[in-house]
């Protein structure tokens, strides 16, 4: 096991009517504020009210920047780090999903940074704290609730490009389960995937001796797919709600990987395809994901099949792993189709003679990307193949 110093500062408020909170959660750090939020189902819901309601019980001064797209665009973080400087805000409350957070985070990392805020995106590492970021949480899905990283695509070039930092964890949540009531059924299943796949990452690892956080990770992993699977038909259900909302924070919260280094190329991977075609991000790693596990598996047939019978209850063949490991990417696919996510390049109408240009882009800024095995262009070139 790794060294490591564990450190997640976000305060946690979860359950019925927490949202109602909010003011009383702000007014702790300041009596303005800059209201984020996306392109309008906090209005088709009552949370817009609820939270102005409380905000002005408070006496929190409002300034409202809607309009977060799914995948976050550079030139709105531009107009909230302009409205943020002129208007001298200090504090971003984000109402939505990961997108919104995204947003609130890149804009509170820009204003105390000097140059243009795409750089931090580009490598240029974060030096001067961000300003607080507060979120009412309203999809479980990007674990952006309680991560320290923020994804932005800059919508010129098509990138699609992450950056971190620890002051970039919101200083509070609140996870109401009953906000995603009014959730899409392609969005909660592009939600679960997505935090399955925040596990996955971490549990493909070369590390040796990580028996507690395998077995963390193993339980989450079942938790979501039971889980999962009964939201499906039956998305009124507050207690199925409430799970996922807790897996989904708990998968990319930090502490499932803790004394490992886990893999990451199939973001990576994913990236470029939200990115370039603006499709869901859950979506988009439920076509890469069991693709990077065909071209990987051999690298660990071992922890593939590990994975196959704790996780989905296949018994192990001993005289044949692979066998097993195989059977194992076949049910992490399948479980995509019941959620009726695609699984492959065409199923999602997505262009397959750009791969080229996708694997291209992908290493322009890294030679390689992944940690459990190092994903060259080439890989990339046939990971793609394989999803197509
Ligand atoms: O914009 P509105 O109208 O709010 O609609 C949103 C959006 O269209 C809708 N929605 C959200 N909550 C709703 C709702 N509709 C009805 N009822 C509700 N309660 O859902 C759509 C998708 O929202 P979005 O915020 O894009 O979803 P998600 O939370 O999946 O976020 C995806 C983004 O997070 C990034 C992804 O790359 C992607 O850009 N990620 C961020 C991470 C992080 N910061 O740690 C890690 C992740 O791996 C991920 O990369
Ligand atoms: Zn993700």
């Amino acid at each position: 096991m790794r060294n490591f110093t564990y450190q997640n500062g976000t305060k946690l408020i979860f359950g019925k009517d927490t949202e109602k909170l909010v003011g009383h959660e702000i007014a702790q750090y300041t009596t303005k504020v800059l209201l984020h939020y996306g392109g309008g189902s906090i209005k088709k819901t009552k949370l817009y009210e609820t939270v102005l309601t409380s905000l002005n019980n408070a006496n929190i001064e409002v300034i409202e920047l809607p309009g977060v797209q799914p995948n976050p665009r550079l030139s709105l973080v531009h107009e909230g780090i302009k409205m943020c400087r002129e208007q001298n805000i200090t504090f971003i409350l984000a109402v939505g999903g990961g997108s919104v957070i995204d947003s609130a985070k890149a804009i509170a990392a820009g204003v105390p940074y000097e140059g243009d805020v795409w750089d931090l995106f580009c490598g240029t590492p974060i030096t001067k704290d961000c300003l607080p970021v507060g979120t009412i949480l309203t999809i479980p899905a990007a674990g952006s609730e309680t991560s320290s990283g923020s994804v932005i695509t800059n919508e010129e070039n098509g990138l699609k490009r992450s950056c971190g930092h620890s002051s970039m964890r919101p200083v509070f949540s609140i996870l109401n389960p009953e906000l995603t009531y009014t959730l899409p059924m392609y969005q909660t299943a592009c939600g679960i995937a997505d935090m399955l796949a925040h596990v996955l990452e971490r549990y493909f690892t070369n590390e040796p001796s990580v028996d507690v956080t395998d077995r963390l990770c193993e339980a989450t992993m079942k938790a979501i797919i039971k889980n999962g699977r009964r939201v499906m038909n039956d998305p009124m259900n507050y207690d199925l709600r409430a799970e996922l909302m807790l897996a989904g924070m708990i998968a990319h919260n930090g502490s499932l990987d803790v004394g490992r280094l886990g893999d990451w190329a199939s973001h990576e991977l994913e990236h470029e395809l939200s990115g370039q075609y603006d499709i869901a991000h859950g979506a988009g790693l439920a076509i890469i994901f069991p693709a990077w596990m065909k071209f990987v598996y051999k690298h660990d047939v071992q922890r593939f099949a590990q994975f196959g019978h704790r996780v989905f209850d296949l018994e192990i063949n001993l005289n044949n792993l692979e066998e097993t490991a195989l059977r194992a990417i076949e049910c992490l696919e399948h479980f995509f189709k019941e959620l009726n996510l695609p699984t492959r390049f065409t199923e999602a109408h997505l262009p397959t003679d750009e791969i080229e240009l996708l694997a291209q882009k992908l290493v322009s800024h890294c030679e390689s990307v992944g940690n459990f095995v190092k994903i060259y262009k080439e890989d990339a070139l046939a990971i793609y193949q394989l999803a197509l």
